[in-house]
């Protein structure tokens, strides 16, 4: 089974390959980037036990010479210290400018090694083997790059596109239940912000999907990169219709600022808090229908994830605080803060200088 999404960019377009079995098979797709016979993998330290041996076996079968550096695995990972090991291994290997390097992991190595090939050499192109949901559907689609700052998460960056996405959903049945939820956070972002079919589908199969059902799974993560993908087309360094990716994101931004990015709260876990916390302020900014927020929490439910802020493990600052965290946030103007909100299930709009006090109030609800 093998589908294909096209992100439509000029002279920069290039395929999502998904469906089962691609890693295997993983030489076939990278050969045809080669100008010559060897490739330079990045990856942690964890997927190189579960994953190298069958890209590394595709590539070798095909004589294709490969040098691997594992990193070790976890958020702070994507920090200076591992660019700077990364560029240099890289040179060190004599990674040319027309070579290919590849990005196998999660979002931590995709956005880290996207962000080498783009420095090195003055740009280097690169190839991006997902192996989290979350990565399949959202990070390594559409060229965001980059690494963090104590200043905060993803502030040192570059919009630079991948040649080829392989999403190999074999690849997630090795993800823990948790992780898997987690990117599916994702997943239910897409249908509530522009497709409310899609998000209804969700409801009747998502279940279905994180039991492991193969067929559904790729049709999900098909939708979310066809949606991506569209949009990242009409607007690929955002500058307006792209920021609707962000729905949920800024109050879950905040949250992870409040847990110290630590495992208390996974990011796609803060984009379900996030999303179900928009859809309320939506309801009471008087934007959206009464009964839409509660649908929202209701799916979460269903699916065994965080709903509210009260799922969090630990103490939380006020609400106060985490408006601070929000105004931090890199996308915040003169200190204003373009909320994502929603008209209905897949309807989503930025509204620019909301309200503060709603938002305090919601989230003073969510804290009891
Ligand atoms: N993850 C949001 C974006 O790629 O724009």
């Amino acid at each position: 089974m093998h589908d294909q999404v096209d992100v439509k960019l000029g002279d920069r377009s290039y395929s999502i390959h998904i469906g089962t079995d691609l890693l295997k098979t993983a030489g076939d797709f990278i050969l045809p980037l080669l100008r010559r016979k060897k490739v330079a993998v990045i990856t942690d330290n964890n997927i190189a036990s579960l994953h190298l041996d069958d890209l590394k076996q595709s590539l070798t079968s095909l004589d294709v010479d490969i040098s691997v550096l594992s990193l070790p695995p976890g958020e702070s990972t994507k920090s200076w210290q591992y660019i700077e090991k990364t560029v240099e291994w890289l040179l060190a290997e004599h990674i040319e400018r027309d070579d290919v390097i590849i990005a196998l992991g999660g979002g931590v190595i995709g956005d880290l090694v996207g962000f080498a090939a783009s420095i090195l050499r003055r740009g280097v192109r690169f190839v991006q083997i997902p192996t989290s949901l979350l990565a399949q559907v959202d990070s390594s689609v559409g060229g965001k790059t980059g690494i963090n700052s104590p200043h905060g998460k993803n502030l040192i960056g570059a919009f630079y596109q991948p040649q080829m996405v392989l999403a190999d959903i074999s690849l997630l049945n090795t993800l823990s239940s948790r992780d898997f939820l987690a990117g599916y956070g994702e997943v239910m972002k897409y249908g509530l912000l522009g497709d409310y079919d899609f998000f209804e589908w969700l409801e009747e199969n998502a279940l279905d999907m994180a039991e492991g059902n193969t067929e559904k799974r790729i049709y999900a993560v098909k939708r979310s990169c066809e949606m991506k993908a569209n949009i990242v087309a009409n607007d690929e360094k955002e500058k307006g219709q792209r920021a609707l990716l962000n729905l949920g994101h800024t109050f879950c931004h905040a949250l992870e600022t409040a847990t110290g990015l630590s495992d208390r709260l996974l990011h796609g876990e803060g984009v379900g808090i996030g999303c179900a916390l928009a859809f309320e302020t939506s309801m009471r900014l008087g934007l959206c229908p009464q009964e839409t927020p509660s649908r929202v929490r209701a799916h979460l439910t269903k699916m065994g994830m965080k709903v509210s802020l009260s799922d969090i493990p630990g103490n939380l600052p006020n609400s106060d605080q985490l408006i601070k965290h929000m105004k931090q946030d890199k996308k915040a103007i003169d200190g204003k803060i373009n909320f994502i909100m929603a008209k209905d299930i897949g309807n989503a709009f930025v509204l620019p200088d909301i309200d503060l006090n709603i938002v305090r109030n919601v989230l003073n609800d969510a804290l009891i």
